[in-house]
This record gives structure tokens, C-alpha cells and sequence, in this order.
């Protein structure tokens, strides 16, 4: 059976977290929903030592998350809009993903997006 980790990158228990926990609710057992607003997850410092060493040298709560979105088959992610954005935790946890780059462990896994905005459109 399928696994599915869904992650939120709001900053508050709002509209991105209801609408993933409502997919959540219907999906079936083997199922994860990661709330980056809970998690201690540092800025990307850049140093590119991923590159060569395929993982990231920094000890925060990333290092349980990379495994959870290898072992997935399916990785819901949702964002508030945040100046026509992902959220900042939603990107610090993008750049974190480095890693992965340029190797397969991602590869053959099906990604969703949920993005949540709000607000008025002005001068259109
Ligand atoms: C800093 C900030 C920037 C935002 N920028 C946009 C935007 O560019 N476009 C948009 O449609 N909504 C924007 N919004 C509205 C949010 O996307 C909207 O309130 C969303 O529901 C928030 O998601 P949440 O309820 O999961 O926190 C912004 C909100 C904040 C706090």
C-alpha cells in the first residue's frame, strides 16, 4: 500500500493545515502529516557540503524528516501563498531538501501541491 507524508508550511493552525488534514482523514493507514511549525528547522547555511556528502551536516529535525519523504510513495506539500510565495518555513524547508538534489531518491514519487492564498486583488 502506498505511503503518503504530508507536510504543511504554515506558520499557524490555519487554512493549509485544514485542508491537508482534511486529506489526511482521507487517505488510507500509512500516513504522516509533518507540521513545519512544530519542527526546529534551520536556515540552509549554504556550505553545500550536501553535494558531496549526499546529507546534510546540520543536527535538527530535519534529519528525522529526510528518511519519512524517502520512504514515501506519495509527498502532499501545502503552503500558504506568501507574497506570491511559499511561506518562509515552507522554503527554508525547500532549501533544506538540497540533499536530494541531483540523486534518484526522490525519483518515481508523486508530489501534490496545496497552495492557500487570500486577500483582495487591487488595480486590476
Ligand atoms: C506575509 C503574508 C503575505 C501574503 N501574501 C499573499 C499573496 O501574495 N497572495 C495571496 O493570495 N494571499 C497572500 N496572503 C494571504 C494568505 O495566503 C492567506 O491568508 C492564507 O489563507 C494563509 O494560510 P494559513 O491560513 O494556512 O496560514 C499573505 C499572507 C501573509 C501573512
Amino acid at each position: 500500500m502506498a505511503k503518503f507524508l504530508l507536510v504543511s508550511g504554515s506558520p499557524r493552525s490555519g487554512n493549509t493545515e485544514l485542508i491537508l488534514k482534511k486529506i489526511f482523514e482521507a487517505l488510507p493507514k500509512e500516513k504522516e502529516l509533518i507540521l513545519l511549525r512544530q519542527k526546529n528547522i534551520n536556515h540552509c547555511k549554504g556550505c553545500l557540503s550536501c553535494d558531496k556528502l549526499k546529507k546534510c551536516v546540520q543536527r535538527d529535525d530535519m534529519q528525522a524528516i529526510y528518511p519519512k519523504m524517502q520512504a514515501a510513495d506519495v509527498l502532499i506539500i501545502g503552503s500558504p501563498n506568501y507574497f506570491d510565495n511559499v511561506s518562509g518555513l515552507m522554503k527554508d524547508f525547500i532549501d533544506r531538501t538540497n540533499p536530494f538534489y541531483k540523486t534518484d531518491k526522490l525519483k518515481n514519487k508523486k508530489a501534490f501541491f496545496v497552495v492557500v492564498g487570500g486577500g483582495e486583488v487591487e488595480n486590476s
